[in-house]
């Protein structure tokens, strides 16, 4: 199975280093992001989860949990947590899955075997309190993730849920938005009264609205 946009993530019931999980019940009402990585005690790895740990705050204010996923056992998940905390200078805070069995890696598709037969590749999900997927991202083991690039994602995520706007290229929290093609001029009149710029007829633009 692959996991497509606004498909509902399955739930499941997995071990993690924070003990037996499932996973709607551990959401919640939150959003959440499930990020997947190759395999414990490995470089690139490492330095992912330090990046995590340290970003964990900035989830938080966003109101999303973090949750990190390999094909490891919860025993090396344990001791691999201490070499993040001393390379990286961040405690893991927040729960790995323990799938050494593959059952949820294969539940949601990230075991690529062009790529590898046994490993996970680095998935993201990004999956909102309806637990549909929002965003999914896949990059190669030989990769490491830019987190600040999915809270971002997160950030416009959010914002064009609460209004008809998308974010363009490269925005950033606090730049101008552009408002939905499929907004009229006469709704567009009663949703930004204060005028907006039109560069075309498709592409208009006003302040981020709050
Ligand atoms: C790493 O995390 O460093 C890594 C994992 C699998 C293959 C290559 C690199």
């Amino acid at each position: 199975m692959s996991l497509k946009l606004l498909d509902t993530v399955p739930d499941f019931t997995q071990e993690s280093t924070e003990g037996p999980l499932t996973f709607y019940d551990w959401a919640g009402d939150s959003w959440v992001l499930l990020f997947s990585h190759p395999k414990d005690f490995t470089p690139v790895c490492t330095t992912e989860l330090g990046a995590v740990a340290k970003l964990k705050p900035e989830f938080d204010r966003r109101g999303v949990k973090v949750i990190g996923l390999s094909v490891d056992t919860v025993d090396n998940h344990v001791r691999w947590a201490g070499d993040i905390e001393r390379t990286q200078g961040a405690a893991v805070n927040f729960p790995l899955l323990a799938d050494a069995d593959r059952r949820i890696a294969n539940l949601l598709g990230i075991i690529h075997p062009n790529a590898s037969d046994t490993n996970t590749v680095r998935s993201v999900f990004v999956i909102d309190p309806e637990r549909r997927v929002r965003l999914t991202l896949t990059y190669p083991a030989s990769t490491g993730r830019n987190f600040t690039e999915i809270l971002r994602t997160i950030d416009s995520l959010q914002l064009t849920d609460n209004h008809k706007v998308a974010t363009p290229a490269d925005w950033q929290q606090g730049e101008d938005v552009i408002i939905l093609p499929s907004v009229s001029g006469d709704e567009a009149r009663t949703l930004f009264p204060a005028g907006w710029q039109e560069q075309t007829a498709y592409l208009r633009t006003v302040p981020q609205p709050s």
